[in-house]
């Protein structure tokens, strides 16, 4: 089987981090949300096709210096085209059926399963879904007792969701859905297509454990929590020199000596946190540095971002120079 990624989206969510790395590439326990997602494939995948958008150069690049497990080709579309619309761009050549995957989504999820049960069903497609209180940023799916899939509306008023049970962004689809997708214009999957599918069958796939969408920043940190609590953050450990409890993971080159750091901390690349400072809940990108006695907490911090000494920054998303006030 393939499995097709779509990476497009401008990740307003997450701005200004977003204006300046795709979020995707916003490492949660010390990965990339992507690679994150691209762990819940099955090995023997044959190839991983990106289906990208919004600064695909940068994915692209950062592709070519980790390479994934499995044979990996990026499918840039030069106007957003939407889920649909990547899906069609770069779905030339799936597999039948084919992994269809958001790469924004944190999940316990056995995909192999998942694939078996879409076969043996006979139907068109297989979404997994999650249960959520809050279903209104969702596709709300009613099922039946077979777990087939009855209704499917997305984003719906709460009075209008029929059910808890949200599309979790992981799906196994046969390739002739792609054949329903017009071309030449931007096309939202969930909406326009997935509806008119249901009358072939489409099966409903509970995951039982967690699962997160990591677009926004409260929700990015409560992933990184759900992952590194799943041991997906390596061995957590401190830094050399640093104390605290942890987990915290740490990428190539960054520091953090006399600071105290957790829990849950991920230290980009040659990010340094100074004496004296306190980091915790929060996600330090390549290169930040955190001044002496600084205090940062639920933050995201962009690329390069610097807090001055005896600063306190809580609850932010940051990118970008010196700021002269951090909030
Ligand atoms: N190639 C491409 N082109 N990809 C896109 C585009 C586009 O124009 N727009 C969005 N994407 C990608 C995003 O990068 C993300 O991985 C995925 O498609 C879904 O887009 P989001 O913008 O994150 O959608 P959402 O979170 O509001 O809703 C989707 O995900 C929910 C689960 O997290 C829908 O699939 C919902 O039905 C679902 O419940
Ligand atoms: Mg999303």
């Amino acid at each position: 089987m393939k499995a097709l990624v779509l990476i497009g989206g401008f990740g307003t969510r997450l701005r200004p981090i977003t204006y300046l790395v795709p979020k995707q590439l916003i490492p949660l326990a010390g990965k990339p949300m992507l690679y994150h997602v691209l762990d819940l494939l099955p090995p023997e995948v044959e190839e991983v096709v990106l289906a990208t958008g919004y600064k695909a150069e940068l994915v692209e690049a950062y592709v070519r210096a980790h390479p994934p497990r499995w044979p990996v080709r990026t499918v840039p579309e030069a106007q957003p085209l939407g889920t649909g619309g990547g899906m069609k761009n770069a779905g030339g050549g799936m597999s039948d059926p084919f992994f269809l995957l958001n790469s924004d989504v944190i999940a316990a999820a056995d995909l192999g399963a998942m694939a078996r049960r879409h076969r043996s069903s006979g139907g068109v497609g297989t979404m997994a879904l999650a249960s959520v209180e809050d279903t209104r940023p969702y596709g709300v799916a009613a099922l039946d007792a077979d777990d087939r899939i009855t209704a499917f509306v997305e984003k719906p008023e709460p009075r209008d969701a029929p059910s808890h049970w949200i599309n979790a962004g992981l799906a196994v689809w046969a390739a002739a859905v792609l054949d329903r997708i017009p071309t030449g214009r931007p096309v939202s999957f969930e909406r326009e297509v997935v509806p008119g599918l249901l009358a072939a069958r489409v099966y409903g796939h509970r995951l039982e454990r967690y699962w997160d969408d990591a677009g926004t920043p409260d929700r990015l940190l409560n992933a990184q929590r759900l992952l590194f609590d799943d041991g997906r953050g390596g061995d957590g450990r401190l830094p050399p020199g640093a104390h605290g409890t942890g987990p915290v993971a740490t990428l190539e080159g960054a520091t953090a000596h006399d600071a105290h750091l957790g829990p849950y901390v991920t230290l980009g690349p040659n990010a340094r946190v100074e004496p004296g400072a306190r980091v915790r809940n929060s996600v330090l990108m390549d290169g930040v540095v955190v001044g002496r006695d600084a205090r940062v907490e639920g933050s995201i911090l962009g690329p390069g971002f610097r807090v001055p000494d005896g600063a306190r920054v809580e609850n932010a998303v940051l990118a970008g120079g010196d700021p002269e006030t951090p909030s």
